[in-house]
């Protein structure tokens, strides 16, 4: 599915609608360049399971667990692979439990940076900067 945002608000709204689709247990890998939208996807997402925290990008810390109230969905963890080169250092902390958690939504901006540990079940969404304010967002 492909759809083009005219601001951030729409981005957000984007993603607010798409949890209607999750079940738990995904795990959502998200690929673009620098601004194009990853976080404010992912706040979008946080909205429609009804984290109540601020989002903030986990650039520093890895990963981020928020709690989530949506049907049995009842976390999403935020992960930030920007600095990484590998799935590695993911996989020595225990990223696989979350992975594998039927409760729980997985968020991975810069996916492309870890695509070694990505599970057999992972939802790609690719992000591209256009002309103007407009960002195209691809769910594969
Ligand atoms: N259509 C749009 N959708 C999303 N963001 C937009 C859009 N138009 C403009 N913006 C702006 O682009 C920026 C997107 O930033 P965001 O942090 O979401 O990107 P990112 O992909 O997470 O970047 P990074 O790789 O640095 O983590 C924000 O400043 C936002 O206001
Ligand atoms: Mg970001």
């Amino acid at each position: 599915m492909k759809y083009i945002t005219k601001s951030e608000r729409e981005t957000l709204n984007v993603a607010e609608k798409f949890v209607q689709r999750l079940k738990g247990g995904e795990v959502l890998c998200l690929i673009g360049d620098l601004g194009s939208g990853k976080t404010a996807f992912t706040k979008g997402l946080a909205k429609g399971l009804g984290v109540k925290n601020i989002i903030t990008s986990p650039t520093f810390v890895l990963l981020k667990s928020y709690t989530a109230k949506l049907k049995n969905i009842n976390k999403l963890v935020h992960i930030d692979a920007y600095r990484l080169d590998s799935g590695a250092e993911l996989d020595y902390i225990g990223v696989e439990e979350y992975f594998s958690d039927k409760n729980c939504i997985t968020v991975i901006e810069w996916a492309d940076r870890v695509k070694d540990i990505w599970p057999v079940n992972a939802i790609e969404i690719k992000f591209k900067v256009l002309k103007g304010n407009k960002r195209e967002i691809h769910i594969k």
